[in-house]
């Protein structure tokens, strides 16, 4: 899929005259090539013929959810973030680590404790749904990127067919977390080549991070920044005042209430919409990893053509999320399982 901030690539073709036995080894190539690529690959009509309801059934279940309580939407958004960056989209983060044991999984990392219990909650009762319908079938890794796209939508956002076809993995470790997942305090060049490593562009850094425009922070995350500006203490630059004078006043420095959240976006807290770039032009970024990317120079002309074009941002967002729920997919039962209850690994 080509990006909406680049012109299309161009290629250049070598003829060559082939011997009947460079046609024959470049038919087995392609074979081979067709079938492992064939494997790999996700489709949207991937469960057409073994749960072919698969979307209603986790889609009515979301929207109702949505309805009694709409922070579920972004709290699931962020799940599936988190679980795609540690070891791939692969429901890795919903496992649970069993009683007795000393390893720790994913969930249980200092940079997943927040997640909401309701999203992990909400994931496995929709696979329960699902596997009413058709057993053992639907994978929890589809179901998690299922709802993720549905909640984008019925916070406003843009509406996307998902690809399916992930298979869950084994593999989940608390220790892969810390490196896997962007830190608040996190230069733009570090963030680059985390998303670098995903597989992930420069764009699609600024895109992702669009998701927040909905959703909280705790104080936790914004408190140096607001009062200690990386132990100057001086007044940080490039945060509006206003804005500053009241995150001060929802976050006191010392021996604020722990549970204190404030919205990523002022202006339009529970709508998806592309606000979130129009905010960091009046520095009214949240996080210093948001202000950061309409600060430096290579991210800056990306915020500002996104906070002028809410369609451009709807549709590069949804390609995104697209290339963020291809990470490091496992297919087939080498790599895989198709878990029954989405804590448990088999
Ligand atoms: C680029 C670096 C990023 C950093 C440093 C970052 C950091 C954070 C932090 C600290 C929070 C607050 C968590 C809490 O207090 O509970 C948060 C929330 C959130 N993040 Fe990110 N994030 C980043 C990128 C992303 C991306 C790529 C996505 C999804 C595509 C995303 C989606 C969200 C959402 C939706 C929330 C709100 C969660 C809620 O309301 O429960 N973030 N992020």
């Amino acid at each position: 899929m080509s990006s909406l901030f680049s012109s299309s690539s161009t290629s250049t073709t070598t003829i060559v005259t082939p011997t009947l036995c460079t046609i024959l080894l470049i038919l087995l190539n392609t074979i081979n090539t067709s079938h492992s690529a064939h494997h790999r690959q996700l489709s949207v009509d991937y469960y057409a013929k073994t749960c072919p309801d698969v979307e209603k059934l986790v889609g009515s279940f979301t929207s109702e959810q949505f309805k009694a309580a709409p922070a579920i939407a972004s709290a699931t958004i962020r799940l599936f973030f988190h679980d795609c960056f540690v070891e791939g989209c692969d429901a890795s983060i919903l496992i649970s680590s069993n009683p007795g044991s000393k390893e720790l999984v994913e969930r249980d990392a200092p940079l997943n404790k927040d997640l909401p219990i309701e999203a992990f909650e909400l994931i496995n009762k929709a696979k329960a749904l699902v596997d009413n319908k058709c057993p053992g079938v639907v994978s929890c890794s589809d179901i998690l990127t299922i709802s993720t796209r549905d909640y984008v939508h019925l916070a406003g956002g843009p509406y996307y067919e998902v690809k399916k076809g992930r298979w869950d993995g084994k593999i989940s470790k608390a220790s892969l977390v810390s490196s896997n997942i962007p830190q608040t305090n996190s230069t733009i060049d570090e963030l680059l080549k985390l998303f670098a490593s995903k597989g992930l562009t420069m764009e699609d850094l600024v895109v992702l991070s669009g998701a927040h425009t909905i959703g909280y922070s705790h104080c936790k995350y914004i408190i140096d920044r607001i009062y200690n500006n990386k132990g100057t203490k001086n007044l940080p630059p490039n945060i509006d005042p206003k804005f500053l004078a009241a995150l001060r006043m929802y976050c006191p420095h010392y021996g604020g209430n722990e549970d204190i959240v404030v919205p990523f976006d002022v202006t339009t807290p529970f709508t998806f919409d592309h606000a979130y770039y129009g905010n960091l032009e009046k520095n009214m970024g949240l996080l210093v990893t948001d202000q950061a990317l309409y600060l430096d120079p290579r991210t800056k002309p990306i915020v500002q053509s996104l906070s002028k074009d809410k369609q451009k941002f709807f549709q590069a967002f949804a390609q995104a999320m697209e290339k963020m729920g291809n990470i490091h997919v496992k297919r087939g039962k080498k790599h895989g399982e198709k878990r029954i209850d989405c804590r448990v690994h088999m």
